[in-house]
């Protein structure tokens, strides 16, 4: 049995182009391994420490190898067990919108809390940086209100694929699908038949992943 940790980055519930993505590869995946368990966050509910001034101490304490005080492990402890309910599955989903080209500020925290040297990822002057997670399977549900094709004058403005994507392979994940709905805030129809052209796909990706 397997663990699948299934993170939604958008606070728009049901009106989510990237959730209705990534649910219907949920529902996909489901039909396909039944006993799966399935654990799904929203970063917009979830109870993340504010990543400050207060909990940067702790991490730089630990990271120069100072004892952290007794507040500063309270902190850390949060961070911790953020880390390691994510380490702890076998498989990702994620559902992500893009703002300002990049990442909403939400899940922005969330990586900046997950993303932690000796933890996910390591430095050595002998081998440089190395992910620490086992390269596990990816699915990602991207949606955003433009479109930036490949070789267009706006192309570089994508800040939010090629972004997560180097975030996900700097901690270790490589074998990463993804489906992209464009042009969500244009013509009613137009952003309906990239929603349901990315179901179909996000639907067969998930019967083999
Ligand atoms: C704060 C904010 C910033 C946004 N910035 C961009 C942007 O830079 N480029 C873009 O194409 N769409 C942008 N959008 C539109 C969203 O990408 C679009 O609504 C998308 O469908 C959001 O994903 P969701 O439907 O899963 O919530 C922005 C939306 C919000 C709320």
């Amino acid at each position: 049995m397997s663990t699948v940790f299934y993170v939604q980055a958008s606070p728009r519930g049901t009106e989510s182009f990237s959730i209705a993505a990534a649910n219907a590869f949920i529902e996909s995946y489901r039909k396909k391994s039944p006993d799966d368990e399935i654990i799904t966050i929203n970063v917009f509910d979830r109870d993340l420490p504010p990543f400050d001034g207060k909990i940067l101490g702790a991490k730089y304490a630990i990271l120069h190898g100072r004892s952290p005080s007794e507040d500063q492990k309270e902190d850390w402890a949060k961070v911790e067990s953020i880390i390691e309910e994510f380490k702890a599955a076998d498989k990702y989903v994620f559902a992500v919108p893009m703002w300002n080209f990049g990442l909403p500020y939400r899940f922005k925290q969330y990586l900046d809390i997950l993303i932690q040297p000796g933890y996910t990822f390591q430095y050595s002057p002998e081998e440089g940086y190395k992910g620490l997670l086992p390269d596990r399977p990816v699915f990602v549900a991207y949606a955003r209100g433009g479109s930036y094709p490949r070789g267009s004058e706006v192309e570089h403005m994508d800040f939010q694929v090629p972004y997560f994507k180097t975030l996900l392979n700097f901690i270790g994940l490589r074998k990463i699908e993804h489906v992209i709905i464009d042009s969500t805030l244009g013509s009613q129809q137009g952003a309906g038949a990239n929603l349901d052209n990315a179901i179909r796909k996000a639907t067969e990706i998930a019967e083999n992943f």
